[in-house]
């Protein structure tokens, strides 16, 4: 286990929110070494670590930063995206309420490095407890002058707004996000232009996910070098996996990216509850492609995630044991990215739509064989044909349970009944 702790609350649960225990123990110490950098050094030191970004699309950071153009006559903005809605993801909110310092020195780090002088932390709505927190950890740092006008007797100065979501699960989405913020409904801008060029109120604009900036302040202190020789060489670094579902020990684990998830369950989570054995497993977030118990092998990063046909996405694993109905979890799936869909794209719209009603259909003993290869056909014409990645967020998973679970499917229509609920009864016997 390497000697990284992005949630230091594991060593220092007392009061790890405060600005005294953060700087007690480390805290604070990246933000001067960066201002005595060139803005373009600590770019390259985060491009050199090899970070990349933990929102879900595992962009590389610093390469994202070097896309604002250096002679901006307009403003530049950062946006830290704590709207965490993906099912199956609460690493977000831990960082936030339990080591928000961590979080804001990466945040002023980042701002110094693409030259903004204004970052909006996005919250999601039903995060009060967060807010609270965030509130009280800014004002912290002013008070310490880490934040406010010429920081640290560098000439850098910085403003960080706290700005609340309305808890829309779109507006995670980056353009989502600022449209948002700019008082209008969380609708996706179709890119290009991407937010580096035409951002917030039409100016450059970079967007990251809270674990990514919590990861700056150990990039700058320790070295690009030393986040690089974590990992694989490709994906570098400490990841929170968040794990949840059937296991005996749910919760959340640092580990270096490229663990295989067998370990991660078994080791880490204990196994899974009743001993029982595993049916399937979401690996990121509920919008990625469910992986079959004889891919646990696989290792937990970007690249051999994408190449199993899933995707590293936040990291948020479910795990879904054998006495679970995969139709139900397609079906639950499908309600939630209908409810959400903010409706600019036909395929979305009634793709979404579409699926819940034949996947209730199923589920309910009313579907007929021919609709399993009409969800397969609407989940393809969803998949990277609309304006933001919703559409596939359903479609992956939705697909992949199809794909790989069909039998349970047709065994519904045949018997015109979920077959799980007799076949699973007095489960809570076994407690
Ligand atoms: C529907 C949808 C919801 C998203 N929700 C979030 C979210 O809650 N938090 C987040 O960081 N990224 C979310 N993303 C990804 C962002 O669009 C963006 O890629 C990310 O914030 C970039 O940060 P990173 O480069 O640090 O990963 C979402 C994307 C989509 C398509
Ligand atoms: S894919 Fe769905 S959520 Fe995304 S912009 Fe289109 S309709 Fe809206």
């Amino acid at each position: 286990m390497p000697e990284m702790r992005i949630i230091r609350s594991y060593v220092d649960r007392a009061n790890s929110e405060t600005i005294e225990s953060y700087i007690a123990s480390g805290g604070y110490t990246a933000l001067p070494k960066a201002l005595r950098m060139d803005p373009l050094e600590v770019i390259e030191e985060v491009k050199k670590s090899g970070l990349r970004g933990r929102g879900g699309a595992g962009f590389p950071t610093g390469i994202k930063w070097s896309f604002i153009p250096r002679d901006s006559k307009k403003p530049v903005y950062l946006c830290c995206n704590a709207d965490e809605s993906e099912p199956g993801s609460f690493k977000d909110r831990e960082i936030i309420e339990r080591d928000p310092h961590q979080m804001l020195e990466g945040i002023i780090i980042a701002c110094y490095a693409i030259n903004a002088h204004k970052c909006y932390i996005y919250i999601r709505g039903e995060m009060p407890k967060g807010a609270r927190i965030l509130e009280r950890a800014i004002r912290e740092a002013y008070e310490k002058g880490f934040l406010g006008e010429n920081i640290l007797g560098s000439g850098f100065s910085l403003d960080v707004i706290l700005f609340r979501g309305a808890g829309a699960y779109i507006c995670g989405e980056e353009t989502g996000l600022l449209e948002s913020i700019e008082g209008k409904n969380g609708e996706p801008r179709p890119k290009p232009p991407f937010p580096a060029q035409v951002g917030l109120f039409g100016c450059p604009t970079i967007i990251n996910n809270v674990e990514t900036l919590a990861c700056v302040p150990h990039i700058i202190n320790r070295g690009a070098d030393w986040f690089a020789s974590i990992g694989t060489p490709k994906n570098t670094g400490t990841k929170i996996y968040g794990l949840s579902g059937c296991v005996n020990r749910p919760g959340l684990y640092e580990l270096p990216l490229g663990i295989p998830l067998r370990e991660l369950i078994y080791e880490y989570g204990e196994g899974t509850r009743f001993g029982r054995a595993i049916k399937a497993v979401s690996p990121g977030g509920s919008s990625s492609a469910v992986l079959t118990a004889d891919e646990l092998d696989i290792p937990m990063d970007f690249d051999s995630l994408a190449k199993a046909g899933s995707m590293l996405g936040t990291a948020g694993v479910t795990v879904i044991d054998e006495s679970t109905c995969m139709v139900r979890v397609a079906q639950n799936l499908a309600h939630f990215y209908r409810d959400e869909s903010c409706g600019q794209c036909v395929q979305c719209r009634e793709g979404t739509w579409w699926l819940e009603k034949m996947l209730t259909r199923i589920e309910e003993g009313r579907g007929r064989m021919e609709y399993l290869d009409t969800i397969l056909d609407a989940c393809s014409q969803m998949k990277g044909t609309t304006i933001c990645a919703l559409a596939d967020g359903c479609a992956m998973p939705v697909e992949s349970i199809v794909r790989k679970f069909r039998h349970e499917f047709e065994e519904h229509i045949r018997l015109k009944r979920c077959p799980f609920e007799s076949r699973y009864m007095g489960v809570w016997e076994e407690d």
